[in-house]
């Protein structure tokens, strides 16, 4: 135990002493101040004004911000140009949902993957934007001159607000760019972000999901990996080369600059760069705030989806349709679910929860006799008691509840649109985007499934929450009838159950006859949720997550004065960032010593026709054996992935990676198992970002898929 705290007060000690090599997401706008010295002393050769510059290309041109309509500032992805002609690669799993919309069992380009041949072949994705970003600019003086002191934290946020909008409003005037501000530093600072933002992004092309997904859901957050998690877009522009909805017409896209590729290899201690769009981190979290995630949050969670996860995988297991039809749901519950899984875990070995309250000691003593900070710590822990029964319910009643089987989510939009006044005002045209959106549902669920799932959420949710939290409608109508029956009672009778029985209603369906919805049982279920989360939870919850706000901001302002030498970074808000460290492998525990690469070999080892997530495509077995690696290869081998110590996280998926003369040599997509708890504590000895060798990238388009066209239009450099 002594020497443990050694170690820990040893830790803190280095970790005040400045801020740890590799660890950070750095501003591109402020690379120049604080960065780029460090990073010429690792190796980069280039200057900050190459990788972020207002008045000439510069390497943040070609990096894209993956989104959607409507919501374009919250990046699900990054992406790269990689040639004059708007072609971007990005992550299989980021296009994951592209690709399966447009599969079916007689086009299965999930399975087989897909190869436009030409312009004309490559599929267009309605609602996916591609953002670049044209300049950034710190306003935080022009908000903090509109702010009093004598502000309540509710004026404070609504004038915060409205001088964002004017000064988004003013800064793109008579352009046709977006402009977005976000806080940074917990609210200390804010900074805007001005965008171009491309609405015709096409799908040119992805490997097989034995290429693409390779090693699955088994493989997913670990290390080694043998993923070729890559796939490959265009975007595409009006005549002008702006941003234009999709025309057929549209021209491939002209961008200032793109990244070059390097194929000359790389080892370890190699510097590298990810520069992307991460989502969202928690760095400067209290130890309480760490305790509710690691046993309250995640442990329910998990639970939760592990009930989900093993119906759904037990239906994708029982039929091909049912495989296609599920697979980007089944990702896309599981990814989260494992992360929080290996955050548990990495926030219980590093001993988190103990280096925090070690560091609030330290803290408490500093602060003892500053009014403005003396008592901080004392009100977090009051806050994040009463936090802890609803957080619990909260994770219940979304997860297991709104967002629990399908139905009740759906039932939900629907009744919304049709009670909108946008319905009475123009009830065809919201008719037909319905009738849609319905397409889209029902062309991938499964009811028999759904059913199962709601049986599974209601018991979970029973068992889990005292009685208290659960809506009385829900308790009786399951008490009456045992939560199978209920169940099957409201699949029944729903008119959400059947693609059918939805349709009839639709066509005839007026502003008047929509409010029988209201008893409809999938929706009358969704309905109690949120009446009862509406009533009970939510406004105590936000209440409280308000204050523990305004504590952050004070929390990190009083951290900074605390530790004046320290460089801080600012936790990811999917905004631009700079990552950079050096590819090197790692000891995952004992005796063990995981190296920086892995190759096609790899893959072999692991080829086993009788698991799914193994089964290697007969035509990479066969280049395997005929040994036609072309130029793809270091030291006779074809590399597949690498691991760094760059600082990412979730919207990093698809960020390039480059290496010291900016050339791009991977695509990150994923965190190695042992690190995943970086969104909350970093470690230098253990975190590590996983990115899909670009050799093999080339390899894979080249070899396997036959599309050197798409080679040819990049330029490639030693
Ligand atoms: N873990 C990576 C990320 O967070 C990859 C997820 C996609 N891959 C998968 N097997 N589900 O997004
Ligand atoms: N796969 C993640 C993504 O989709 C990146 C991995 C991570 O969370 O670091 O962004």
């Amino acid at each position: 135990m002594k020497k443990k705290s050694m170690l820990v007060a040893m830790a803190l000690l280095l970790g005040w002493m400045g801020c740890r090599a590799d660890e950070g997401m750095w501003i591109p706008m402020l690379l120049k101040k604080y960065n780029i010295e460090d990073m010429q002393k690792q190796g980069f050769k280039l200057t900050a004004e190459d990788v972020y510059s207002i008045n000439q290309a510069s390497l943040k041109d070609a990096v894209v911000g993956l989104g959607r309509e409507g919501y374009p500032f919250s990046h699900f992805c990054t992406a790269e140009i990689i040639s004059d002609e708007g072609l971007m690669v990005t992550n299989h799993h980021c296009a994951f949902d592209m690709i399966q919309s447009h599969s079916s069992l007689e086009h299965n380009y999930l399975r087989d993957g897909f190869w436009a041949k030409d312009k004309q072949d490559e599929l267009a994705n309605p609602g996916i934007t591609a953002s670049i970003l044209v300049r950034m600019e710190d306003v935080t003086d022009r908000i903090n001159a509109q702010l009093t002191p004598e502000m309540s934290a509710e004026e404070r946020n609504a004038k915060i607000k409205q001088v964002a909008a004017r000064l988004e409003a003013e800064a793109v005037k008579g352009t046709n760019l977006q402009a977005n501000i976000k806080p940074y530093f917990n609210g200390n600072q804010y900074f805007m972000s001005v965008f171009k933002i491309y609405k015709d992004v096409r799908l040119v092309g992805a490997p097989p999901s034995a290429v693409g997904k390779f090693g699955g859901d088994t493989d997913n957050w670990v290390w080694p990996r043998h993923t070729g998690d890559f796939s490959v877009l265009r975007i595409y522009a009006g005549k002008d080369n702006e941003p234009a909805n999709y025309s057929p017409d549209n021209q491939p896209y002209k961008p200032s600059t793109f990244f070059k590729i390097s194929t000359k290899g790389l080892k370890e201690g190699d510097f590298t760069m990810v520069f992307g769009y991460p989502g969202t981190t928690k760095e400067y979290l209290t130890s309480y705030a760490v305790e509710q995630i690691q046993d309250i949050e995640n442990p329910h969670k998990i639970a939760i989806r592990t009930a989900k996860l093993n119906i759904i995988n037990a239906a994708m297991e029982s039929d091909e349709l049912l495989r296609i039809k599920y697979a980007a749901k089944a990702a896309s519950v599981a990814n989260s679910w494992k992360k929080w899984q290996g955050e548990i875990k990495g926030l219980k070995r590093f001993n988190t929860v103990e280096k925090k309250q070690q560091e609030e000691q330290a803290f408490r003593q500093w602060a003892a006799g500053k009014p403005a900070y003396a008592h901080l710590l004392d009100q977090y822990k009051s806050l994040y008691d009463k936090r802890k029964d609803l957080i619990l319910a909260q994770a219940y009643l979304t997860e297991a509840g709104k967002q629990g089987a399908e139905i009740v989510m759906w039932s939900a939009k629907v009744y919304n649109t049709l009670g909108s006044k946008e319905f009475i005002n123009n009830p065809e045209q919201i008719r037909e985007r319905i009738k849609a959106a319905a397409k889209e549902f029902y062309k991938d669920y499964d009811p028999a499934t759904d059913c199962k799932i709601l049986v599974e959420m209601l018991k979970l949710y029973n068992e889990n929450l005292p009685a208290a939290w659960i809506p009385a409608e829900v308790q009786a109508a399951i008490a009456k009838k045992g939560v199978e029956a209920y169940a099957a009672s409201l699949f029944k009778n729903s008119v959400f159950a059947s693609e059918e029985a939805f349709n009839a209603f639709i066509d005839k369906v007026d502003g008047k006859s929509c409010r029988k919805l209201e008893k409809d049982p999938a929706y009358y279920l969704y309905h109690s949720i949120d009446l009862f989360y509406a009533d009970n939870i939510y406004p105590e919850l936000s209440r409280i997550e308000n204050e523990v706000k305004v504590l952050d901001k004070t929390w990190l302002a009083a951290q900074m004065e605390m530790h004046p030498d320290k460089h801080f970074y600012a936790d990811a808000n999917s905004t631009l960032r700079v990552a950079y460290g050096k590819v090197q492998g790692y000891v995952p525990c004992d005796a063990v010593y995981y190296k920086h690469f892995t190759t096609l070999a790899g893959i072999m080892e692991k080829d086993n026709p009788e698991i799914y997530d193994y089964d290697v495509p007969q035509r990479l077995r066969e280049i395997y054996e005929k040994k036609d690696f072309g130029r793809y290869t270091q030291d006779g081998e074809v590399p597949v992935c690498f691991i760094a110590t760059n600082h990412t996280t979730g919207g990093n998926s698809g960020s390039p990676v480059l290496n010291a003369e900016g050339h791009l040599i991977g695509i990150n997509f994923d965190r190695a198992w042992d690190g995943v708890m970086s969104d909350i504590q970093y470690n230098p000895e253990i975190c590590r970002n996983i990115s899909v060798d670009i050799r093999y990238v080339l390899f894979i388009i080249d070899k396997l898929a036959g599309a050197s066209h798409l080679i040819d239009e990049m330029v490639i450099v030693d």
